[in-house]
C-alpha cells in the first residue's frame, strides 16, 4: 500500500476539519459556515462516508482531506502529507523524509531557528543588554539551571541585531523571512519580529527548533508575540516542553497539558517534568494525539476562569471521542491561580490537585449542572442537550449506560427518560439518512481510487499531444489528491521529465502507475476516449453541486419547519416522502437554473 493510501486510510476528515471549523451535524453529513469565504448561512459540507468536503457557495469547490489542509494552512501537498503522516502515526522512509528540495528548506530553517537560539541565549547569559531580562527571571524564581535547559533567550530592543547576525551567517533574507524571525514590510525592507522580549525556542519532539514565544519584560502589551505559521511551525499541533518532557511522561505514564510558557518552566524547576503547554489555546486534538502517542493517560490544568463553559465542553469532546484509547483528566486550579503560581507556592497543593483530577467528562458534568437550577423542569432539559451531544460521543456501551446513570441521577430524571432522548436523536438522525437516501443522488466514490481520474491523466501523460484540448480539465476534476496534484504540477510542466522534478517524491510511485497504465483506446482513438473522460469527469461535478443545492435547500427548509409539514402531509394520509421529493426536485432545478 502507498503511504498516501495508508494515510488516507487512518485519517478521518471529519476529525481534520473540526480542528479547523466547528461542525454540525446535517444528518449523515456534517456541515459549517464556509471556512474559506465570509457567509450566514452554511453551505460548507463534509461527507465522512466519502471522505470529501464541498463548499457549494461562492467557493464552489471540494476535494478530499489533503486539500483541505493545504488550502487552509497555505502549504504545500509533501508538507500536508508529513503533518497527516506523523498525526496517524505512518512512518515515512528516510527517503521519503529528507529526499525532495522541500526539506532541504525545511532544513535551513531548522538551522536559522537553532542559530537564533544561540543568539539570544548567548545575549541573555552573558550581555550587558540581557541584564534586565535576566532580573526579570530571578524576579520570576527562574534558576540558572532551568534557563539553561530551556535555552532561554533574550531579543535586542533593535529592529536589526537578529537580521544582521543571521546575514552575516551567509543566510539569504528570504530564508529568514520563512521562519518568522523577520518580517516583510510592504515596500521590501524587513526587520527583526521579536525585540526586547524574553525569548521561549519552541522544540518539537526530536528537540528541533520550530518556533518561539516572546514575553514582554514588562506589563506593555501584548504579553506574549509567536512565531507565525511556519513550514516547520504550527502552534496548534506543537506543545511547549514536549523534547524536554518526553521521557519523564514515559516514565510517569502521564502527561500533564498546562496553559502557558511559565508555568512549564516552574513545573519542571520542582520535579515536574511531565508538564508541557498547550501554549495559550484550548487543547487541540492534534495536541492531544502528539500526548497519546507517548502515554494513555492525560491531564489537562484548567484554571477556574477559563474553565469557562464552552472551553471545557470542547475538551470534553475531544476526549469523549477517544475515551476507548486513552483517559483524559481535569485538573481544576484554584480561582484566580495558574500552576506557575500554585507550584511555587504550595506544591503540596499541586500534587494534590493532580491527585484529585476528574475525567474531563464527569468535570463538564459538574460545570453544566453548577450553573443550571436542577429544580427547574426548563434547565434539565437545558443541561441534558448540553451534555446529551457528550454522551452520544462515547462509543464504549459501559462507559455510555455509566454517564447516562449518572446524568439521570444528578437531574433527578428517570433514567429512561434519558435513554428515550438518546434513542430519540439517534433515531432522527437514522429518520434523516433514509429520507435523504431516497432524496439524494447518491454519491459513489471509490475512496482509494477513481478510475475515470486515473484513466483521464493515463492518457494525458502518454498522449502529450492531448494537452491542446486539455483547456475544459481543471484540477476540481479530480477529487482524489495523488491525481490533483499531478494535475497540478503538470500543467506548469512541459513534459513529463519536468513533471518528476516538480513532484514530491511519495507521488513518483503514483506517477510510475500512470505513465504505465494499459491505455484500451489506441490508434487514434485516444482523443475521443479523452473527450469522454473530461465529459463524465464535468458531468461528476456537476452531480455533486446539484446534490449538494438539494442538500442545502433541505437543511434551510428543515428550519422553516418541514417536520410540520410531513406530520400534515402524514394526517392527509399522503406519503410524504413522495410530495417532498416532488417539491425537492422542483426547488433543486429551480435553484440550479438560478445558478447557472
Ligand atoms: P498567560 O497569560 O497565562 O501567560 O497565557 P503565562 O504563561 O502564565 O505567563 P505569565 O505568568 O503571565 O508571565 C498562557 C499562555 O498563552 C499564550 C502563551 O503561550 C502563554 O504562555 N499567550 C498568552 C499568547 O500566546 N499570547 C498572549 O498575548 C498571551
Ligand atoms: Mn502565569
Amino acid at each position: 500500500m502507498s503511504t498516501i493510501t495508508e494515510v488516507k486510510q487512518r485519517t478521518d476528515i471529519v476529525e481534520i476539519i473540526s480542528d479547523y471549523v466547528p461542525l454540525q451535524k446535517a444528518g449523515r453529513n456534517f456541515k459549517a459556515l464556509c471556512p474559506f469565504h465570509s457567509e450566514k448561512h452554511p453551505s460548507f459540507f463534509v461527507f465522512p462516508e466519502q471522505q470529501t468536503w464541498h463548499c457549494f457557495g461562492a467557493c464552489g469547490t471540494g476535494g478530499d482531506v489533503f486539500s483541505f489542509v493545504m488550502k487552509k494552512e497555505g502549504i504545500d501537498f509533501g508538507q500536508v502529507l508529513r503533518l497527516l503522516a506523523q498525526r496517524a502515526g505512518v512512518t515515512l522512509s528516510s527517503a521519503e523524509v529528507s529526499g525532495g528540495a522541500e526539506d532541504k528548506k525545511k532544513e535551513r530553517l531548522f538551522q536559522i531557528n537553532e542559530a537564533a537560539t544561540e543568539y539570544f541565549h548567548h545575549l541573555l547569559l552573558s550581555t550587558k543588554a540581557g541584564e534586565a531580562a535576566r532580573n526579570y527571571l530571578s524576579k520570576r524564581k527562574i534558576a540558572l539551571e532551568t534557563i539553561k535547559e530551556f535555552r532561554l533567550g533574550f531579543s535586542p530592543n533593535s529592529w536589526d541585531a537578529l537580521k544582521k547576525f543571521l546575514i552575516s551567517k551567509e543566510y539569504e533574507e528570504q530564508e529568514l523571512i520563512e521562519t518568522g524571525l523577520i518580517i516583510e514590510k510592504q515596500g521590501g525592507n524587513s526587520y527583526d519580529r521579536f525585540r526586547n522580549r524574553l525569548m521561549f525556542p519552541i522544540c518539537d519532539v526530536q528537540s528541533r527548533v520550530v518556533g518561539f514565544g516572546a514575553r514582554a519584560l514588562d506589563e506593555s502589551l501584548p504579553k506574549y508575540v509567536n512565531s507565525p505559521q511556519t513550514a516547520i511551525f504550527d502552534k496548534s499541533s506543537s506543545l511547549y516542553g514536549i523534547n524536554k518532557a518526553k521521557s519523564a511522561i514515559k516514565q510517569k505514564n502521564l502527561v500533564i497539558i498546562v496553559e502557558g510558557y511559565m508555568d512549564v518552566l516552574t513545573a519542571h524547576q520542582h520535579g515536574w517534568q511531565n508538564v508541557v503547554a498547550s501554549m495559550g489555546t484550548s487543547v487541540t486534538e492534534r495536541q492531544v494525539a502528539i500526548a497519546k502517542s507517548l502515554t494513555k493517560s492525560i491531564a489537562l490544568a484548567l484554571d477556574a476562569d477559563a474553565a469557562g463553559e464552552e472551553a471545557t465542553l470542547r475538551s470534553a469532546e475531544v476526549s469523549a471521542r477517544s475515551l476507548d484509547k486513552a483517559e483524559v483528566k481535569a485538573i481544576l486550579m484554584p480561582q484566580g491561580k495558574d500552576p506557575d503560581e500554585v507550584i511555587s507556592e504550595d506544591l503540596a497543593l499541586w500534587q494534590s490537585l493532580v491527585e484529585k483530577a476528574l475525567p474531563v467528562l464527569d468535570f463538564a458534568f459538574e460545570t453544566v449542572i453548577s450553573k443550571v437550577d436542577i429544580n427547574k423542569a426548563k434547565d434539565k432539559s437545558l443541561a441534558v442537550q448540553k451534555l446529551l451531544p457528550l454522551v452520544c460521543e462515547i462509543k464504549d456501551p459501559i462507559q455510555q449506560s455509566h454517564y447516562i446513570r449518572k446524568l439521570a441521577h444528578t437531574l433527578k430524571v428517570s433514567e429512561s427518560a434519558i435513554t428515550a432522548t438518546l434513542r430519540k436523536s439517534q433515531a432522527e438522525q437514522r429518520r434523516q439518512r433514509l429520507t435523504k437516501a431516497v432524496e439524494q443522488p447518491r454519491f459513489t466514490r471509490q475512496l482509494v481510487s477513481s478510475p475515470i481520474e486515473e484513466y483521464c491523466l493515463a492518457l494525458l501523460l502518454q498522449y502529450p499531444e492531448l494537452r491542446q484540448v486539455a483547456q475544459g480539465l481543471s484540477a476540481e476534476h479530480f477529487e482524489s489528491i495523488e491525481n490533483r496534484e499531478i494535475f497540478t504540477q503538470w500543467q506548469y510542466s512541459q513534459n513529463t521529465s519536468e513533471l518528476r522534478e516538480k513532484l514530491d517524491a511519495n507521488l513518483l510511485e503514483h506517477l510510475n502507475y500512470l505513465m504505465n497504465k494499459p491505455i484500451l483506446d489506441k490508434n487514434g482513438k485516444e482523443q475521443r476516449a479523452f473527450s469522454d473522460c473530461i465529459l463524465s469527469l464535468q458531468e461528476r461535478l456537476s452531480k455533486r453541486l446539484e446534490a449538494g443545492r438539494e442538500l442545502m435547500f433541505n437543511f434551510t427548509r428543515e428550519k422553516e419547519g418541514v417536520n410540520a409539514e410531513l406530520a400534515k402531509l402524514d394526517e392527509q394520509g399522503i406519503s410524504s416522502s413522495e410530495q417532498l421529493r416532488e417539491v425537492f426536485t422542483k426547488r433543486g432545478k429551480l435553484a440550479r437554473k438560478e445558478v447557472r
